[in-house]
């Protein structure tokens, strides 16, 4: 069945002023997976948002990084007949949900009467909208290619913030001379998967076009891609010993508490630094992955709402809350993310967060700008999963790099 066809127009019985500030009686249930401290404290404005406009919050929390679990839940839920009103979603997620389905709720109305058309950038628009017609709001824009470190260790490691993968490996062993871990990880495979594309990002925005975007199998099995898969046992020999299955957030800690030099991830991990009182410049030090300067990989974190007739009002007031300049800024104050719309002045966010801001508009400018393999705006599950398993499994040792470049080839063709 098209899309279109299958589209109910929720909102067309609302009277477009209903999306400002009328009270409504109505609860949302949220399926969401923030629930690391810094995470839970960003949605505690999204909740107090909607609470002040009348709307309760019905909370469906369900951990695991990434919304592995996540997505897992709501298909069991959906395909059970119980969708929740809202639910956070990446990338080729929303799509795939729109495409298989057709039980999206359509928030034209509220788009329009907004003009979100005008605000939010062209490469989140390609993942709010299908067949032209809006089925999310995007909440934030992450990104996934920084480096994180403690400010003290970096100073006894020689003071420069790494720039080059040599001048990486150089603060690395420092670090591990002075008796900390290097590198604080988290054995998982969307972590592992995070890691990768950065270091694939580093051999150059050709070369993660090829590899990552286009799946060209010549970029996959070849050379640069055994020398990404050499590195990412060179940073393995950085990790402490009980890495296996550790949560991000548990990773920042160590680099926050000092007990390792550095972590590889996302800038929701700025979100638990500033949680932990600390401060950028001071106590750690954000950077784009060595090599990667001037270069982003992103993720957009949006909220679909299934078609349910009766909590229509509640879903689109929820739409526009989300879309709210002034909340876009609070709330991404504290998630570490950067607002979905270009509207939003950068005042209030720190250091971090105005480069992030800024690097997000130089890139899209420059083409240098382009969506997260392991955050679900590169591929399709499948072919990201595919991706995963071989990562995994080489970061592991199952694999040497000649060995992990052919089967990249193989997992990916039988994923598509
Ligand atoms: C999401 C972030 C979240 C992180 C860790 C990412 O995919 O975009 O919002 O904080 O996963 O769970």
């Amino acid at each position: 069945m098209a899309f279109t066809t299958a589209l109910k127009t929720t909102v067309s019985a609302l009277a477009l002023s209903a999306f400002a500030t009328t009270a409504m009686a109505e609860d949302v249930e949220v399926l969401h997976w923030w629930t690391s401290g810094s995470e839970a404290e960003a949605l505690g404005v999204l909740k107090d948002d909607l609470g002040s406009k009348g709307v309760g919050w019905n909370d469906m929390p369900v951990a695991g990084g990434s919304g592995v679990e996540a997505m897992t839940v709501l298909r069991a839920r959906v395909v059970g007949g119980d969708a929740p009103t809202a639910a956070q979603m990446l990338g080729f997620d929303i799509k795939d949900w729109a495409e298989s389905t057709g039980q999206l709720a359509n928030l034209d109305a509220v788009a329009a009467e907004e003009g979100w058309d005008d605000v939010v950038p062209a490469p989140l628009q390609d993942f709010s909208k299908f067949d032209g017609h809006w089925i999310a709001a995007p909440v934030n824009v992450h990104s996934t290619n920084w480096v994180w470190i403690n400010k003290k260790a970096l100073d006894q490691a020689g003071g420069k913030v790494p720039e080059s993968w040599d001048e990486l490996v150089v603060v690395l062993d420092k670090m591990k001379e002075n008796g900390i871990t290097p590198i604080a990880h988290g054995g998982q495979p969307w972590q592992d998967g995070t890691v990768f594309e950065a270091v694939v990002l580093g051999m150059g925005t050709d070369f993660y076009n090829s590899a990552i975007i286009e799946l060209d199998p010549e970029a996959l099995g070849g050379p640069q891609m055994v020398e990404v898969f050499d590195r990412m046992s060179k940073l393995r020999s950085y990790v402490d010993d009980n890495f296996s299955g550790r949560d991000w957030n548990l990773a920042s800690t160590m680099v926050i508490n000092g007990d390792a030099g550095m972590q590889f991830m996302g800038d929701w991990a700025k979100g638990e630094f500033l949680k932990a009182e600390q401060v950028p410049g001071e106590d750690f030090v954000c950077a784009r992955f060595p090599g990667t300067q001037g270069e982003v990989l992103f993720n957009s974190d949006q909220f679909v709402m299934f078609d349910q007739g009766d909590a229509s009002d509640a879903q689109m007031l929820m739409a526009s809350a989300v879309m709210d300049p002034k909340f876009q800024s609070a709330f991404n104050i504290v998630k570490g993310s950067v607002p979905a719309r270009t509207d939003v002045s950068g005042d209030g966010f720190d250091a971090c967060g105005q480069k992030g801001i800024g690097d997000f508009a130089e890139a899209n400018e420059a083409g240098s700008l382009f969506g997260s393999l392991a955050h679900g705006h590169a591929q399709p599950t499948a072919i990201k999963n595919a991706f995963f398993d071989v990562i995994t499994a080489q970061f592991n040792g199952d694999y040497d790099s000649q060995t992990a470049a052919e089967e990249l080839v193989n997992a990916v063709e039988a994923a598509k």
